[in-house]
């Protein structure tokens, strides 16, 4: 096994917009499929690299809500991949102790991937390590307006009492209402933009963006991208 490094500060809980897939490879004159599959080989790395640093809770940004509207193909490409990277990969998750959750409209996911992801989901719900939280079929206003909806349901009903709503009322009805906010997002791919990423919850989270593309993406950059969240100063919008 590599050997760990030590950090000065390790986030608890790291989120990645993985992109680039697709730029990876056409520069290889290959089609962006070829990134998508290419792109599950960084994201075992990653899993497992997380799961040995001791992280709390690694989200991984795996197909957004807008990710719909892509060539039908590459969809299904995108599912399929999905399907036998649960099937394939339950027993290292059993194996490293992982908790699998995920965040978004599950529901829109065809039968197959859907129908084992919550199988997954329920096998390791027992496990005590790491937390890794898909982000599938997901966007961060999509998540609000549907913890809105909650709220107006459980107001209907009698649950909501109050008034007013409190960041904590908010926070407890999102998708995935235990985890702590993310200390660092990562993105890969080097675009300048949270496209619609875990919007309430990185509040005050650190941002690393990365040239490399996520297919390249492997255990050195997410060292590199600690050490930088180490060097980092972090106020929570207080003065030291
Ligand atoms: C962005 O690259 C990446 C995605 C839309 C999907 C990420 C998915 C994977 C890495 C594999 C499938 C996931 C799982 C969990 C099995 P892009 O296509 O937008 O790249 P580009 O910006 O270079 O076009």
């Amino acid at each position: 096994m590599p050997k760990i490094p030590e950090f000065i500060s390790l986030p608890n809980h790291i989120a990645i917009i993985m992109d680039g897939n697709g730029r990876w490879a056409r520069q290889r004159r290959r089609p962006r499929i070829f990134g998508h599959r290419a792109g599950i080989e960084s994201i075992r790395d990653i899993v497992r690299c997380s799961a040995e640093l001791g992280l709390e809770v690694l989200t991984l940004y795996a197909f957004s809500v807008e990710n719909w509207s892509r060539p039908g193909g590459e969809v299904k490409l995108l599912m399929t991949l999905l399907a036998d990277y649960l099937r394939g990969e339950k027993q290292e998750l059993m194996d490293n102790d992982i908790v699998l959750k995920s965040i978004g409209r599950a529901n829109d996911l065809p039968p197959k991937p859907r129908r084992l992801l919550r199988q997954v989901i329920a096998e390791t719900a027992g496990n005590q390590g790491m937390v890794l939280n898909l982000a599938l079929s997901y966007s961060g206003r999509d998540e609000l307006a549907r913890a809105m909806t909650r709220l107006l349901e459980k107001s209907r009903n009698g649950g909501f009492p109050g008034k007013k709503v409190s960041e904590a009322d908010v926070t407890a009805l999102l998708d995935a209402p235990g985890l702590p906010d993310p200390d660092l997002l990562i993105r890969t791919g080097g675009e300048m933009r949270v496209s619609n990423f875990l919007l309430w919850q990185i509040a005050y989270t650190e941002l690393y963006v990365t040239d490399i593309c996520w297919p390249e993406f492997r255990r050195r950059h997410l060292y590199r991208a600690i050490r930088e969240y180490g060097k980092r100063e972090r106020r929570f919008g207080k003065v030291k």
